[in-house]
């Protein structure tokens, strides 16, 4: 789909800053370029849409010599998403969206529809931000925009420059989930930059680390993190590779989904009774209709006749697609050794246990270590 032959890029003032890289992407490849500051990350990517000319080398998309497409053509079909800066400001939010779907000359109702459609598959309801300017969004939603318009005439390749960087740590995490879970569907070929190496875990199949302008490695995250090819890759990983594995297993595939529970009007004797006998510290609580309503801990079960009155209800949740690292954290962070794992109404999916995340690391390790 995208093929970087010796990709050589040396700016007019003689800096030398992409050297010979060689890289294919296949289709519907995640692909994440890699790398410190500086180390040509940016001029690789604008290099494949022609925003930076090449110095040697070729790039061919779809097997084509991408400077024999016309330019505007080629923009057109790959899409293209920065950090926040890239939303034209005297635009509307629809008018934003359909820049690309303008130049391609779709008709007005068509655009419509499109830019609606793309408003909802980034969580956006388009009554309500259709026609809202970018100044009165919120970071996370600008950034839910430029995504969106990135996708704006359904372009089979997707270039995305640290397009959550700007954003505090817990809004990037749910982007970058949401965006996950759109891949899904969309099933688009993406370069993707970062300078994260956990983003870059995440997100990619393939990350492609650099360095001053090199490729150092191309590999998938686990080998990246395994099978470092040399001293560089290794210290970019650092010494702790199991915490950043755990980027690469999600909620879903560790979950105990039929734990034991308990209802808020259970008797709180009963409860212990069953603590004791299945040897469990905590105990979830749910409503009648199957919702996530807190968590009882045994030590804490004299202070009531029922439930409810122990119950600790502000416990933080994990959803099937949260990666272990970030549930991991959750968990640090309710003092909890367990984590409650919900649906999008707040339903009990199940739970996962902190002897689980344990298992799961040594089993990564291992697996490290055999291949
Ligand atoms: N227009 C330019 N002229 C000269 N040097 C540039 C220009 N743009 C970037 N560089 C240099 O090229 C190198 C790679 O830059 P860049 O691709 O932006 O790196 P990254 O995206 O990985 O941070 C850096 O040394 C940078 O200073
Ligand atoms: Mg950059």
């Amino acid at each position: 789909m995208i093929k970087l032959e010796r990709v050589t890029k040396i700016y007019p003032d003689g800096t030398e800053a992409v050297k010979e890289v060689s890289l294919e992407v296949k289709e519907g490849e995640f692909c994440v370029l890699l790398g410190p500051s500086g180390c040509g990350k940016t001029t690789t990517m604008k290099m494949i849409n022609r925003l930076i000319p090449i110095t040697r080398g070729k790039i061919y998309i779809d097997g084509v010599d991408n400077t024999e497409v016309d330019e505007d053509e080629l923009r057109r079909n790959i899409g293209y998403a920065i950090q926040e800066i890239g939303l034209f400001p005297h635009m509307t939010v629809g008018r934003n969206i359909e820049t690309v779907s303008v130049l391609k000359g779709w008709p007005k109702a068509k655009r419509k529809r499109r830019a609606e459609e793309l408003l909802e598959l980034v969580g956006m309801a388009p009554g309500e931000f259709t026609d809202k300017y970018p100044s009165e969004l919120s970071g996370g939603q600008r950034q839910r925009v430029g995504v969106a318009r990135a996708l704006g005439a359904d372009p089979p390749i997707l270039l995305m420059d640290e397009p959550f960087g700007a954003i505090d740590p817990i809004t990037r995490v749910r982007l970058q989930d949401e965006f996950l879970k759109i891949q899904q569907e969309i099933k688009k070929t993406i370069i993707f930059v970062t300078h994260d190496i956990y983003e870059a875990i995440k997100m990619g199949n393939k990350i492609a680390l650099m360095d001053e302008g090199r490729l150092v490695q191309y590999d998938t995250p686990a080998n990246l993190l395994y099978k470092p090819n040399n001293k560089f890759v290794e210290d970019f990983v650092g010494a702790d590779r199991a915490l950043k594995a755990l980027q690469l297993i999600r909620v879903k595939e560790v979950i105990c989904s039929s734990p034991s529970i308990a209802k808020a009007d259970d008797r709180a004797i009963a409860a212990k009774e069953r603590m004791e006998q299945e040897g469990i510290n905590h105990l979830v609580v749910v409503s009648d209709d199957g919702k996530f309503l807190g968590w009882i801990d045994k030590a804490e079960l004299g202070r009531g006749e029922i439930v409810r009155e122990t119950m600790k209800s502000s416990a933080p949740t994990a959803t099937v697609d949260t990666v272990l690292n970030e549930a991991l954290s959750l968990m640090l962070s309710s003092g909890l050794d367990t984590l409650a794992v919900v649906d999008g109404d707040n339903r009990l999916q199940g739970v996962l246990s902190f002897g689980t995340i344990q298992k799961a690391l040594s089993e990564i390790a291992q697996r490290g270590e055999s291949e």
